[in-house]
């Protein structure tokens, strides 16, 4: 009997292992949404601004951008990485401000909760981003 206990015991871990590997987002899209808005708003905000619309001729806006919602590798790029030199024009518009890269401050699971946040506010809808995708991306940019 104590066996069998100890058996499912194992078998109960290990799937719990298991889920939690292959989740796109630990806790799914709420949790992530939670902690996105926490680092939205201490990192990204002073520039994009509460409403994501930004500010003109200074920092984009993140609302319904093809960057922000479409290939996710080069989302992550433009965030490990930073721009600078005005590459981004929307409607006519382009920026003057620098973005400053976030690889050496914010950490994988960071960038995965803040863009799974960004992607999901100011009238966006678009697929979480998962931890796993932020790390072969800062692997890959080295
Ligand atoms: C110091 C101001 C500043 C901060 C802080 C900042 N950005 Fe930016 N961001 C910019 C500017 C300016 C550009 C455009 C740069 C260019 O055109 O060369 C940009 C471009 C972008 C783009 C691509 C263009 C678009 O609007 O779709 C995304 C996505 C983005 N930023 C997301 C973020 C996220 C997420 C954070 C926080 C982790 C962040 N930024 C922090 C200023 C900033």
């Amino acid at each position: 009997m104590k066996k069998v206990m100890l058996a499912i015991l194992v078998l109960v871990i290990a799937s719990a292992f298991v889920s939690q590997q292959t989740k796109p987002q630990p806790g799914g899209l709420k949790a992530a949404m939670t902690r996105g808005k926490t680092v939205y708003e201490t990192v990204c905000l002073a520039c994009h601004q509460v409403d994501g619309l930004g500010v003109q001729n200074m920092n984009p806006p993140l609302a319904k951008t093809k960057w922000v919602l479409g290939d996710k590798k080069a989302l992550i790029k433009i965030v490990l990485k930073g721009l600078q030199g005005g590459e981004i024009e929307i409607d006519g518009d382009k920026f003057h401000n620098p973005m400053p890269p976030q690889e050496s401050t914010l950490s994988d699971q960071e960038i995965a909760d803040v863009l799974t946040y960004i992607r999901n506010s100011f009238g966006n809808k678009a697929s979480l981003v998962a931890v796993g995708e932020v790390k072969a991306m800062r692997a890959k940019l080295k």
